[in-house]
């Protein structure tokens, strides 16, 4: 039942400028503790357009890439190195569906139905595998060229 030797993984959690403007910061610390995850580092950081459309690369063709940009630059966001043996996939299944609306009706347990409004203000932000869960924790605690560059705690 704990075995130390258990292999655990770490994911990046993200609190979006809505949650950290709505104050949802200590509340979403305290589920993530509840779930048995550990928080590993945790910073607040301002994007910019450069480090904001580098960190979301993989949509930039997508229609909603200004807005989500512009979105995710208009205030501070605050982010977590989580640990547990299956952080990527749990911290995705606690945050729920992508649009806040559909997580009200489908997981309304979850973080985003407790704190999004819709797909772009969704309140959080989750690695989806672990070859993204390696390249954003490095673009924020490691080097990566166009992401935030800090040394100390990984
Ligand atoms: S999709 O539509 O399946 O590609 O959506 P998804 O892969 O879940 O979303 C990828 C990220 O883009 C954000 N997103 C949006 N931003 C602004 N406007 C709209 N319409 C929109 N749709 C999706 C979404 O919040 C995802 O951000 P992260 O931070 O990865 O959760």
């Amino acid at each position: 039942p704990c075995d130390a030797s258990v292999e655990k993984e770490r994911t990046l959690a993200m609190i979006k400028p809505d949650g950290v403007f709505g104050n949802y910061t200590d509340k979403i610390k305290e589920v993530i503790l509840e779930s048995g995850f550990s928080i590993i580092t945790e910073m607040a950081v301002q994007l910019d357009e450069g480090n904001a459309t580098v960190f979301y690369a993989e949509h930039s063709h997508r229609d909603f890439f200004p807005g989500l940009v512009k979105y995710m630059t208009s205030g501070p966001v605050y982010i977590m190195v989580l640990e547990k043996v299956t952080a990527i996939s749990d911290w995705r299944a606690l945050i729920g569906p992508t649009d806040a609306r559909k997580a009200r009706i489908s997981h309304p347990a979850s973080i985003r139905a407790m704190c999004g409004m819709d797909s772009e203000m969704n309140c959080v932000h989750g690695s989806d595998s672990p070859q993204s869960a390696a390249r954003e924790i490095s673009f924020f605690f490691g080097e990566m060229p166009g992401g935030i560059v800090r040394h100390d705690e990984l």
